[in-house]
């Protein structure tokens, strides 16, 4: 039985006094102990936001593969698990847009963060015109075939299937479209791990409020939510905590 994750993805935003958003989410977290819910912050945050809310896994929103190294302006997972982070994104589709990152990438930011004993949000989805060309399924198959890391397990690694055209847009795929990709996802996990899948939570991204977020956890094989603009305020978020429950 998969436990649903609730995770929130800051991106390039927030400051110190946001963190105190977190205390009021941490506080929606232990009052649903059946609920998993995390946070990926931007670096800088890493350190202050899991001093500040202990309760609540506190993650990066990507690492560079290597453990260190001559790579100005990159952040290696042994520093964010030094700061406090027990997971990190990768393979998101703003690192695969705007700094040109490939599955292979996430594949080898995936198994970097594993040696270091983080847990993994693997992304995967389609764009726009993928969608459209009716390649969604292949694209997303692909995309896992290539990026699903060494010693794949549901006791660290996540996927979360992120359509590129529903985040920040507003827009969601039918509840239809949410569980053919989440049930292709899973068969090409089972296929590449074998039973070992089933243990394998698959997040749906991409526009997730509180007023969808029953109904997209509602579908079969979706697991919980990676949440962009609506995990910026408690007051968006714990409604979507609350979806889950
Ligand atoms: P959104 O972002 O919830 O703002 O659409 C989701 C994501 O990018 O993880």
């Amino acid at each position: 039985m998969r436990r649903k994750l609730v995770a929130g993805n800051w991106k390039m935003n927030g400051n110190l006094a946001m963190l105190a958003e977190l205390d009021v989410i941490a506080a929606a977290a232990a009052a649903h102990p059946g609920v998993d819910v995390a946070v990926a912050v931007p670096a800088t945050l890493i350190a202050a936001a899991a001093s500040r809310v202990p309760t609540l896994a506190i993650g990066a929103e990507d690492v560079h593969e290597a453990e260190s190294g001559a790579y100005t302006g990159c952040v290696s997972a042994a520093m964010v698990r030094e700061a406090g982070a027990r997971f990190t994104i990768v393979g998101h589709s703003e690192r695969r847009e705007y700094q040109n990152e490939t599955s292979q990438d996430a594949w080898a930011k995936a198994a970097a963060a594993r040696r270091q004993g983080l847990s993994v949000i693997l992304c995967c989805g389609e764009t726009g015109a993928e969608r459209d060309a009716g390649r969604a399924e292949r694209v997303v198959q692909a995309q896992i075939e290539k990026s699903l890391p060494e010693g794949a397990s549901g006791d660290w690694l996540t996927i979360a299937y992120e359509p590129r055209w529903a985040i920040g847009t507003g827009r969601t795929p039918t509840l239809e479209d949410i569980a053919a990709i989440h049930a292709i996802a899973r068969a090409k996990i089972r296929q590449l791990i074998g039973a070992a899948a089933d243990d394998v939570r698959i997040l749906y991204g991409g526009s997730v409020t509180g007023d969808n977020a029953r109904a997209i956890m509602g579908v079969a094989d979706v697991d919980g939510a990676l949440v962009g603009g609506a995990s910026l305020t408690a007051a968006k978020f714990v409604p979507i905590i609350e979806g889950a429950v």
